[in-house]
């Protein structure tokens, strides 16, 4: 038996010893003494009598064992043209000073603070530092618009909010604080103070309840770990469901840090001394994961890479990140990959750099499609891991296990599933289904430490959302297949979400917008394919009778009020207007077989003759411009 079946079977029998056992890589206050709690199954907690700090785990211990002087952070910003080395002892000191400026501003354990920030180092110090004071921050990425913000700061109630003077995007500097100060006042929360990082690129214009980060920093005290129970939140991720309002995902403190610790080199390969580098923003799941706590609580190197793959300056930044800092593992979406392969189709770019040192390219994000793979093995010469999870599990559910047993890839999966998750496929009853046979992915409860236990203060969404279609599982959202060795295809979402340049977006949420524009009746957004961007948004609108626009007019207000609304993010810019869209016997749009069409599968037929004919005059307009 290898040592990936030997794990798995282990964390399937008996996953009190597996799990305790990991959980000796994290320094506790209180060692637990259980693993698993399903005393309110099916909402598991796990380490329920464990204590720990998880700033303590990814910073102080690395001090204290002596390695102050190793490189916690490397920045490197093309966009800022910044680069700077930050260790662990420098990190300590930013991190328990800026706890103690939070604490100094009301924030204690249980408060949340909210970061909007872009992907600079001061992101980080304020994560952490709201994790040193047992407090739980809900960090929400650069690209979503004030309302989005709103809409989180809302939900998650903060007493802070910490954000930055701007971001930087190769075409433009986004000034930050109008887009807070905007947020503010649409929300019914009001936060009771604001901090602003000042960048060279926009002054900080402070307020009453708005502070210079740096001047406050000038006096602050340093603030200690406040130990918090295992399973005391950490953070809020919000992210896309089916429904306009974004899901918050909680995250435990105990069992994410053993997920943390475990994962690193287990599923990557890296370890203590390696330079680590996930090319993602720490607006997303992959950030919190994978640039921040897993290098951190594991004592690695962090790389953040303020970027572009391609124009900051060319399609060969990520050779020169990884020559330069001698990077050991890069993780990225396929994306990135996919617009470096379009300027670059050679990869000449790549002989003017040493990537010796890199082991692996692992993707993760979205659908690994078999060119972008292929291109990748032929001109990086690694192995090249396809890694499958999503905002709720924290960490990969299904991979290549590169430290615990690499096994042979197949292109187009991402391997095998990770111990711990125990990966079905079913049907529409909920049967398990055989080898090789489509359907839901989901996974059998309870899903290991470090997933989420619940959505923020809504037990009965999250047990609505994800624990009722399939009693006795977690639906993951994504369809596909196990074949018969076990290893698991995910061929696409089976819901209204889209992955659109690794970006996860809802399109309910767009649609509400759409349909809020004064000439439309009705709209539908679906996903079509892209080649560059994996999916994009279309949007097919039916406008009011007598409505009078031209075409190219209605597709800029409504790509303006998408902007405005969501974000530059969501990258809606096409609307098509159409007859009329299918619709079931009960009123229903039928938007997965517009979807079926788009992708080239038809699923379903319409049930009236008129919505066959409906759906036969906008089916030239469905397809993306990846089909032509
Ligand atoms: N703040 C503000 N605006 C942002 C932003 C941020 N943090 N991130 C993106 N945007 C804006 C972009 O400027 C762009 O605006 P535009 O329509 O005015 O040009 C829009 O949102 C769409 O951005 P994006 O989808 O990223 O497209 P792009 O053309 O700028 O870049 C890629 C394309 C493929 C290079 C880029 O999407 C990429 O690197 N993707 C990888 C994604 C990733 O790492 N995902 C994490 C999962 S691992
Ligand atoms: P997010 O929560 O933003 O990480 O998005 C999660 C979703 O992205 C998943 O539910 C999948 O639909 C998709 N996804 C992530 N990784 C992969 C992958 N390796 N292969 C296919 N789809 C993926």
């Amino acid at each position: 038996m290898g040592s990936y079946e030997a794990a798995a079977r282990l964390a399937a029998n008996d996953p009190e010893y597996f799990w305790l056992q990991a959980a000796r890589r994290v320094s506790w206050t209180k060692a637990p003494t259980r693993a698993l709690d399903d005393s309110a199954a099916p909402l598991y907690r796990w380490f329920p009598d464990g204590e720990l700090n998880t700033c303590f785990n990814a910073v102080d211990r690395h001090v204290l064992a002596g390695r102050g002087t190793r490189t916690a952070i490397i920045y490197d910003s093309p966009l800022a043209d910044a680069k700077r080395r930050i260790s662990y002892d420098e990190l300590l000191d930013q991190v328990s000073r800026f706890a103690g400026v939070l604490a100094t501003l009301g924030v204690g354990v249980g408060d949340r603070v909210v970061i909007y920030m872009p992907m600079i180092p001061e992101a980080v110090v304020a994560m952490l530092a709201t994790a040193r004071l047992g407090a739980v921050h809900s960090v929400v990425f650069g690209g979503f618009a004030p309302a989005e913000l709103a809409a989180r700061i809302d939900d998650a109630s903060p007493t802070v909010i910490v954000t930055a003077t701007c971001g930087i995007e190769p075409s433009r500097v986004i000034a930050y604080q109008p887009l807070v100060e905007e947020a503010i006042a649409l929300s019914t929360h009001k936060p009771s103070a604001t901090v602003v990082f000042e960048r060279p690129q926009v002054p900080v214009a402070v307020g009453e309840r708005t502070h210079d980060w740096h001047a406050l920093m000038a006096d602050a005290a340093p603030q200690a770990c406040v130990p918090v129970q295992a399973t005391d939140p950490l953070y809020i991720l919000y992210t896309s469901g089916t429904t306009g309002k974004p899901k918050g995902v909680v995250r435990d403190n105990g069992g994410h840090a053993v997920a943390m610790a475990w994962s690193l080199g287990n599923v990557y390969d890296i370890g203590p001394d390696d330079v680590w580098w996930a090319a993602s923003d720490v607006g997303w799941v992959v950030g919190h994961s994978y640039i921040v706590y897993s290098p951190l609580i594991v004592g690695a190197t962090t790389v953040m890479f303020e970027g572009k793959p391609v124009g900051t300056p060319d399609a060969g930044a990520f050779w020169r990140m990884i020559d330069e800092y001698r990077i050991n593992g890069l993780f990225c979406a396929p994306t990135a990959i996919r617009a470096i392969k379009k300027e670059d189709p050679d990869a000449l770019l790549l002989a003017d750099y040493d990537i010796s040192s890199l082991r692996a390219l692992f993707q993760a994000g979205e659908r690994l499609d078999p060119d972008t793979y292929h291109w990748a093995v032929n001109h990086l010469q690694v192995p090249v891991i396809d890694n499958w999870w999503q905002t709720e599990t924290g960490w990969a559910i299904a991979s290549n296990m590169r430290g615990l047993e690499p096994m042979p890839v197949k292109p187009g999966s991402p391997t095998v599933p990770v111990p711990g998750f125990d990966v079905a496929v079913v049907d529409g009853e909920g049967n398990v289904v055989h080898a090789g046979v489509e359907g839901s992915i989901v996974i059998r409860l309870p899903m290991p430490p470090g997933t989420l236990p619940t959505l923020w203060g809504d037990d009965q969404r999250y047990i609505d959302s994800y624990l009722t279609t399939f009693p006795g599982y977690y639906t993951t959202g994504d369809g596909g297949m196990i074949d018969a060795d076990g290893y698991v295809y995910v061929l696409g979402r089976t819901d209204d979400v889209i992955n659109v340049a690794g970006h996860r977006l809802s399109t309910g949420s767009m649609e509400a917008v759409v349909a809020s524009h004064p000439l439309v009746a009705e709209c539908a957004v679906i996903g079509v394919q892209d080649q560059l961007k994996g999916q994009i948004p279309r949007a097919f609108v039916v406008l009011k009778s007598g409505a009078l626009i031209e075409p190219e007019q209605l597709q800029r207000e409504i790509v303006q009020s998408i902007r405005h609304e969501i974000g530059a993010v969501a990258a809606l810019k096409e609307v098509v207007i159409v007859p009329g869209l299918p619709k079931t016997r009960s009123g229903k749009i039928l938007r997965r077989t517009m979807r079926g069409i788009a992708d080239g599968r038809p699923e379903a037929v319409p049930s009236t003759i008129e919505d066959i004919r409906v759906l036969e005059a906008i089916a030239p307009l469905l397809g993306g411009s990846g089909q032509g």
